[in-house]
Parts: structure tokens; sequence; C-alpha cells
């Protein structure tokens, strides 16, 4: 995967101008202003900084974090993300030194994490967040498939798409598309006031972290 994206960097934001997904994202976009205003922001798996610009402007302080270079290079060119503190760091492995927060956002990142691995990855997220933060989640729905289909399931019910780079080269994307009831399962124990919102072509999960 991160082979995978760290040769996509140049291209990724082409997720974004497809013109059916414009009213989804608009409707995000306000949405974020709102979910954010005035919070310490913690954003995972920031990439090429897309959601960042968006969240940077509505929060009072944001670190960004991914775990590759190539991607974060693209995010520091952002309008409005001269205050974002940008970081390279792994998810699964969060340092103390990143510090403490009052709201985390995802975006298209827990597809992207194995279900053996939601609680840990959830863990992790949460001992950096004060108690009640407000946790933002946001992923495609499964129209992405039309583009992408599942070519394979493993055992763990984690789902596969092929991918194929300007390049010519093909990857192997572990991709799921988690319904709304294995979302609320997933913070089952350490979250609380979960909320759900489905587009067409995005979905948005957000709930307060528990007290720990
Ligand atoms: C689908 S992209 C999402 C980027 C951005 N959040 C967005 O919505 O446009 C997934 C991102 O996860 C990053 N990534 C992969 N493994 C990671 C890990 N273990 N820790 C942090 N970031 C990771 C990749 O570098 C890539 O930028």
């Amino acid at each position: 995967m991160r082979e995978y994206y760290a040769a996509r960097a140049p291209i990724y934001d082409e997720v974004y101008l497809r013109p059916e997904r414009q009213a989804d994202l608009a409707e995000l976009r306000q949405r974020i202003a709102v979910w954010f205003a005035g919070r310490g922001v913690l954003e995972v798996a920031c990439g090429t900084g897309w959601w960042t610009q968006f969240i940077a402007p509505a929060a009072a302080q944001m670190t960004a974090f991914d775990a590759l270079a190539e991607p974060l290079a693209f995010a520091r060119l952002r309008p409005g993300v001269e205050r974002v503190a940008f970081v390279q760091a792994d998810a699964y492995d969060l340092p103390e030194s990143l510090g403490r927060f009052d709201a985390a956002f995802a975006g298209l990142w827990l597809s992207h994490v194995p279900l053996e691995r939601s609680s840990e990855f959830f863990a992790g997220l949460h001992a950096r967040l004060d108690p009640g933060a407000r946790v933002v989640l946001i992923d495609n729905t499964e129209a992405q498939c039309e583009l992408l289909p599942i070519v394979e399931r493993d055992a763990n019910g984690n789902s596969y798409q092929l991918r194929t780079l300007p390049d010519g080269t093909t990857h192997r994307v572990l991709k799921n598309f988690p319904p709304e009831a294995a979302l609320r399962s997933m913070i089952g124990g350490v979250g609380a006031n979960a909320q759900y919102w489905r587009g067409d072509h995005f979905w948005a999960f957000c709930y307060d972290a528990a007290s720990r």
C-alpha cells in the first residue's frame, strides 16, 4: 500500500475531481466547517492534504500526519495550511510527541485498515485524544467499486482491488466498505453519540471518543 500511494501522490487528487462526486463533496465540506470549528484536530493519513485544506481554516490548531513523505510534500503546498504541523508517522504507532487533541479526522483511511487491525488503530488514535473528543471518518461508498471492482476477499473478510498506475504497474490494494452497523460495532466501547451520513459516493461517521 505504501509503495502504491507514494507513486500515486502526483495524481491522487483525481478522485476528488470526478463530476458525479461533487454534490457529496460540497455537503461534506460544509459539515467539516461545523464539526471542527475551534477544535485542536489530529488528521490521520492526510495524504496530499485535500481534506486538510478545508479543516485547517475551521480548526484552532491542527496536526496532520501520513506515513509517506511523497503525499506530505503535496499537502504542504495546499492553500490555507500554513498553521498545520505536518508530520511523518505511522497510524498504528503514534508517538506521544504528537500531543493531545479534542478532535480527529480520517479521510479515505479506514477502508484501508485490515479488519483485524481496526481495534489496534482505534486504541492508538484514542490514546492521543481527550475524553469526549470528536472523531470523524469519511470514506467511499460501494459506488467506488464500479470503477475498481473487488477481485478478492481474504479469510478475515477484507476485500481487495487491483489498481493500475500511469506507469503501468498494477497494485493489489486492500479496500473495505464497512456498513453503518460495522462502524458502530468497531467503536463499541470506545465511542458514543455516533452519527452516520451517507451520500451516493461517500459516507461520514462522527462520534465522541469515550472517557478512558
Ligand atoms: C487513500 S489515501 C487517503 C489520503 C487522504 N486522507 C485523503 O482522504 O485524500 C491513504 C493514505 O494513507 C497513507 N498511509 C498508508 N499506510 C499508512 C500508515 N500506516 N500510517 C499513516 N498513513 C498511512 C498513504 O500514504 C495515503 O496517503
